[in-house]
């Protein structure tokens, strides 16, 4: 098992397509991961399954990349109970996760704001850029520059989860140019296409976030990089200057009363 261990996931995945189904019902959904170089000892361990989840885990793929050994099948013990394990943050990790949820805010808004853009007589211009001013200055240069230039900095950059983000934050700033491009123009369909797969993207990306690579980080760090890395985003944030937040804060409550009055109107 222990070259199986030491190879590319993706290569597992496609000389054995049962394996990509095993990891998918465990929440570990390597088949549509774009790049595909983790060995699949990084993939298993990233997700810090309980040790039992983990066993059987590990039994299910063997068995199905060999179907002809002999693999004991893991000792489980049925008297403790298999619990999802509870997600604990550091605080300046924990910050970011706060951050996600005022973006997370807007995203739920965006389908409201493509429909209202495709059945207004002329393109709301006006609005639509308020929205990239958010993405732009709030979720990208706020938040994604605090995950590149410090976050990112306490693990191997080169790492294929590390490279997914980043990939990610720049399909998203494609998107956002191409919205962009579309309120210019008053291309209704060019906004609602790039707008919605903005959205796609980016719920996915904080999930991902939240669930995998934070606490994949957090379990690396002794607590003199926890305190450095707070001082550090504390510096970036002060950069900034405490308006900002609260000025993006205010704006999509602002256009949560609009979008959701009109819901329930
Ligand atoms: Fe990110
Ligand atoms: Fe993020």
């Amino acid at each position: 098992m222990n070259n199986v261990l030491n190879k590319e996931i993706k290569k597992i995945i496609d000389e054995c397509p049962e394996v990509g189904r095993i990891l998918e019902e465990y929440g570990i959904g390597c088949t549509p991961c774009s790049v595909g170089t983790c060995l699949l000892k990084d993939v298993v361990g990233i997700h810090n399954l309980d040790p039992q989840r983990e066993a059987t885990l590990m039994y299910r793929i063997e068995k199905a990349i060999y179907p002809n050994r002999n693999v004991p099948p893991p000792k489980v013990d049925l008297s403790k109970k298999s619990e999802p394990k509870k997600i604990t943050y550091s605080p300046p990790v924990r910050k970011l996760v706060d951050e996600h949820v005022l973006i997370k805010r807007l995203l739920a808004l965006i389908p409201m704001i493509v429909e209202y853009v495709e059945t207004s007589i002329k393109v709301d211009k006006d609005l639509v850029l308020k929205c990239v001013d958010f993405i732009r200055t709030y979720a990208d240069k706020y938040h994604h520059m605090k995950e590149e230039d410090i976050l990112f900095k306490y693990v191997d950059e080169k790492a294929e989860i590390i490279q997914v983000m980043f990939k990610d934050h720049d399909t998203g700033r494609d998107h956002i140019r191409q919205v962009v491009e579309g309120a210019e123009k008053g291309n209704k369909a060019q906004i609602k296409e790039h707008l919605l797969a903005y959205r796609d993207l980016l719920t996915q990306h904080i999930k991902k976030e939240d669930e995998i690579l934070y606490p994949w980080i957090d379990r690396q760090l002794s607590d003199a990089q926890v305190g450095e890395m707070f001082r550090k985003c504390n510096e970036a944030d002060a950069s900034v200057g405490d308006e900002l937040p609260r000025k993006y804060e205010k704006f999509v409550k602002n256009l949560e009363e609009k979008f959701l009055q009109e819901i329930t109107k």
